[in-house]
């Protein structure tokens, strides 16, 4: 092997191609199916944008219907999902929770499926599939945080959109349009994102014909690292860590002297600012005024501006999702969870695209282990 050819990480490396979004960074821009997310983010809902990132257009009224009506049967938490969660110790972290809740969905809907060869499903299948998954996840993120509170779950409701139910099954309350107006945008901005670690994943278990729920399961174990979508959850403790805007310069001086990474800043594709987060940090800026938390405000700007200047660089998604969720009244270690409900339909969009022109991926490394070697004692057997 050409040990030039390495490429640790696989950085700058075009593996496939994809028709689901486009990442670019000279422009600092973010196309899902052709349009602009910050164009989605303003004037679509979730389930929309779902639509979109599936079937590659906007749905029609009549569309739209159709799947919300096509989803309906899988919003409330299934028993035997909320028996899996249960059986799971109050202090197993959420994303542990949610991964074994679709891996459960996943062994009931493919039980009777018979051999390994069958369970890859039909492209109908595939999308019922991805609508589940879709519908099943608010109901399964907000038990997680429930439970931990001592509550029961909450019924979802029929009359609200995908966001404002979310939140009515997380806090037993219908929330203020301006609360589902963020939240919306929020799982909008986090849908898709072309080659990134957890699809990559999802692409990866796929391309074996393995089955729509193991890539998702696949996929949700590499979201919870940190430098993924975990960064969301550990900005919140960042915050916490700090307490105030007027400590930032001292714990930053420490921060680096440690050589800590700085939770919600930095981006493998985008080196000049992430194209997602003037939409976010917007989104933020309305419930800071809502809720009454100039701290916060004055916390995001004062540990940005310090980090972008010593460092030059920049902050992505994660760093105002983070005090977003937190200011809404999600526990910290849901955080995550969220990322997933909204993720799930950039990854199903993926898995369908790899089955629709599949090959196995499979790469090669170059080995830099002992010299061959021989076991003492053994006899060849001539
Ligand atoms: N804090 C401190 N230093 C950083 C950071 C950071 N957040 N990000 C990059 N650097 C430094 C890094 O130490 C390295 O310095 P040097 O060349 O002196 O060793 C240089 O910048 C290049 O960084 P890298 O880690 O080689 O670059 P990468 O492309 O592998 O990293 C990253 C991308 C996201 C893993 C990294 O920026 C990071 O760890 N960020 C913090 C975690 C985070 O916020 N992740 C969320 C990513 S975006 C949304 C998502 O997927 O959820």
């Amino acid at each position: 092997t050409d040990t030039n050819e390495i490429k640790k990480g696989l950085a700058g490396v075009t593996v496939d191609y994809t028709a689901v979004s486009k990442v670019n960074p000279e422009t600092n821009s973010l196309l899902y199916r052709g349009y602009p997310v910050q164009e989605l983010a303003a004037t679509q809902s979730f389930e929309e944008v779902a639509y979109l990132l599936w079937n590659g257009e906007l749905p029609t009224p009549e569309q739209l219907a159709a799947q919300t009506a096509d989803g309906k049967p899988h919003r409330p938490l299934a028993p035997e999902v909320k028996a899996a969660i249960d059986a799971l110790p109050l202090d197993s972290h959420p994303m542990d929770e949610v991964r074994t809740a679709v891996s459960v969905i996943g062994a009931i809907d493919l039980a009777g499926d018979g051999s390994v060869l069958d369970a890859v499903g039909t492209v109908e299948e595939n999308r019922a599939r991805s609508l589940h998954l879709f519908a099943a996840l608010p109901a399964i993120v907000a038990y997680g945080q429930r439970r931990r509170h001592g509550l029961d779950a909450v019924e979802p409701r029929e009359d609200l959109g995908y966001a404002a139910n979310f939140l009515w099954m997380t806090f037993g309350e219908e929330p203020d349009e301006i609360v589902v107006d963020a939240f919306n945008r929020s799982m909008i901005l986090y849908a898709e994102h072309s080659f990134n670690a957890s699809t990559f994943t999802a692409r990866v278990i796929t391309s074996t014909l393995s089955d729509l729920y193991s890539a998702v399961v696949g996929a949700i174990g590499a979201l919870k690292g940190p430098l993924h979508g975990g960064a969301n959850e550990a900005v919140l403790h960042i915050f916490e860590e700090i307490g105030d805007a007027e400590n930032v310069e001292d714990w930053l001086d420490r921060a680096l002297a440690e050589k800590r990474k700085i939770m919600g800043f930095g981006h493998r594709v985008y080196k000049r600012g992430d194209s997602r987060v003037p939409t976010m940090k917007a989104a933020l800026d309305e419930l800071v005024q809502y809720y009454d938390r100039p701290d916060v405000a004055a916390l995001y700007d004062a540990l940005e501006n310090d980090f972008v200047s010593r460092k030059g660089i920049y902050p992505n998604l994660d760093y105002p999702s983070g005090p977003a969720y937190n200011l809404i009244g999600f526990d910290t270690l849901t955080f995550t969870p969220l990322f997933v409900a909204a993720r799930v339909v950039g990854w199903t969009a993926h898995i369908m695209e790899q089955m629709a022109s599949n090959a196995l991926i499979r790469p090669l490394s170059a080995y830099n282990g002992p010299d061959e070697r021989h076991v003492e004692g053994y006899v060849a057997n001539t």
